[in-house]
């Protein structure tokens, strides 16, 4: 088993660390092999994705992704940018669900945004979909407008588009995921305008009828940002497009109390995944050591359940976290009256030793 391991920029490089010393004590059998991979590809390369990073990634079982992006970088034409590089991976490798699951510990509940009594409990699962949407479709671009309210002046446009299989394939997976949970779906569109988001509930509608024991409802997304902060708790999985996933995923992460809390997975046919946190390489605390290693040390413990077959150790991962938040302690952005704080490192050295 090979992990490739891509810490990125930012916080990125901080976070992977603490993630691949807790996975480094499991004692498992895996090689890593560790590149460039963002901004730092391109200022040692020329390209946020050199060619040998794509390589290393496709031929890994897995990959540990920390973040990329940086201020810094964007007056960069778009190819060379950052995200262009975790965009390029999840694009080579077919990379098209995306999980993001939301589940607020019960020793945050005073940490999240909401009233501790709408967050307790909560476990809801958003399952992206990530190759398509308008993050892929052409064409995209800059031009003089010919027709429009202001024709002869600079436009920009982007195209969303999805097609009848990109939308069954997500589909199917926010399924099977349901059967597995609380076996209902909630599908997140926007069809009272979108042509793309009508042929997205038509075809989820069309699928959820070969899943008679999962309940299957809609949602504009309008509402849904909205269901998500009055009570979260109604939602089981929800499965969406690639930018509505985006955002709504950022809302959902602070019912658990921080986006540093929130890992994902993002697995392509053949099982082979990208683990990531949900967040990006936050420049504002970049190396001040203060940054939360807990959603990429959760995303490792995805990892390892996912696409390493290491149901046991993800779930020995999961219960370390679980224990050092018992423990109360807290990165600056979980932190609330009466825990004790702690950076990025002590908090990944505590999970080691809750790890035993
Ligand atoms: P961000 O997620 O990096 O940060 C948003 C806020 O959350 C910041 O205040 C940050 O300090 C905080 N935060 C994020 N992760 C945290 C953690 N682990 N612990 C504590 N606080 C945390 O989003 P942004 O500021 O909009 O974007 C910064 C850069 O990251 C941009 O270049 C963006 O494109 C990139 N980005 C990359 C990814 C990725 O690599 N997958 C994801 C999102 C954003
Ligand atoms: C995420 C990020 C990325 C996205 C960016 C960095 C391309 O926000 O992983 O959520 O929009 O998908
Ligand atoms: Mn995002």
């Amino acid at each position: 088993m090979k992990i490739a391991i891509l810490p990125g920029d930012g916080i990125g490089t901080e976070i992977v660390a603490e993630a691949v010393k807790v996975l480094k004590v499991l004692d498992l059998k895996f090689e890593t092999e560790s590149a460039l991979v963002g901004g730092a590809a391109y200022e040692a390369h020329g390209h946020p994705l050199p060619e040998s990073t794509l390589k290393l990634a496709k031929q890994a079982d897995a990959i540990l992704f920390g973040a990329v992006g940086d201020w810094k970088y964007d007056k960069l034409d778009r190819p060379l940018r950052p995200e262009q590089a975790i965009l390029g991976l999840r694009k080579n490798l077919g990379l098209f669900a995306n999980f993001r699951p939301a589940i607020c510990y019960e020793q945050l509940t005073h940490a999240s945004s909401l009233k501790p009594e709408l967050v307790a409990g909560l476990d809801i699962l958003i399952i992206r979909e990530l190759t398509g949407d308008i993050y892929f479709g052409q064409p995209r671009g800059r031009r003089v407008a010919t027709d429009g309210h202001f024709p002869g002046s600079e436009e920009a446009f982007d195209t969303m588009r999805y097609s009848r299989p990109e939308i069954e394939r997500i589909a199917h997976v926010a399924f099977q995921a349901a059967r597995k949970r609380g076996k209902r779906v909630t599908s997140v569109d926007k069809a009272n305008v979108l042509e793309t988001f009508q042929l997205w509930k038509d075809v989820v509608t069309e699928v959820g009828l070969q899943y008679p024991d999962v309940a299957l409802d809609h949602m504009y997304v309008d509402n849904a940002a909205m269901q998500l902060v009055k009570a979260p708790k109604k939602f089981d999985v929800v499965v969406t497009g690639n930018m509505f996933g985006d955002i709504l995923s950022d809302a959902a992460a602070m019912l658990t109390g921080s986006i540093g809390m929130l890992p994902s997975a993002s697995l392509n046919d053949k099982n082979q995944g990208l683990y990531e946190p949900s967040h990006g390489s936050a420049p504002d605390i970049a190396g001040k050591g203060v940054a939360n290693p807990l959603a990429t040390i959760l995303s490792a413990a995805m990892m390892l359940r996912f696409s390493l077959n290491q149901p046991e150790a993800a779930a020995r991962i999961e219960k370390a976290v679980d224990t050092v938040l018992s423990q109360g302690l807290r990165t600056p952005d979980i932190y609330s009256e009466g825990t004790t704080k702690v950076g990025t490192v002590e908090m990944g050295d505590a999970v080691v030793k809750a790890l035993g």
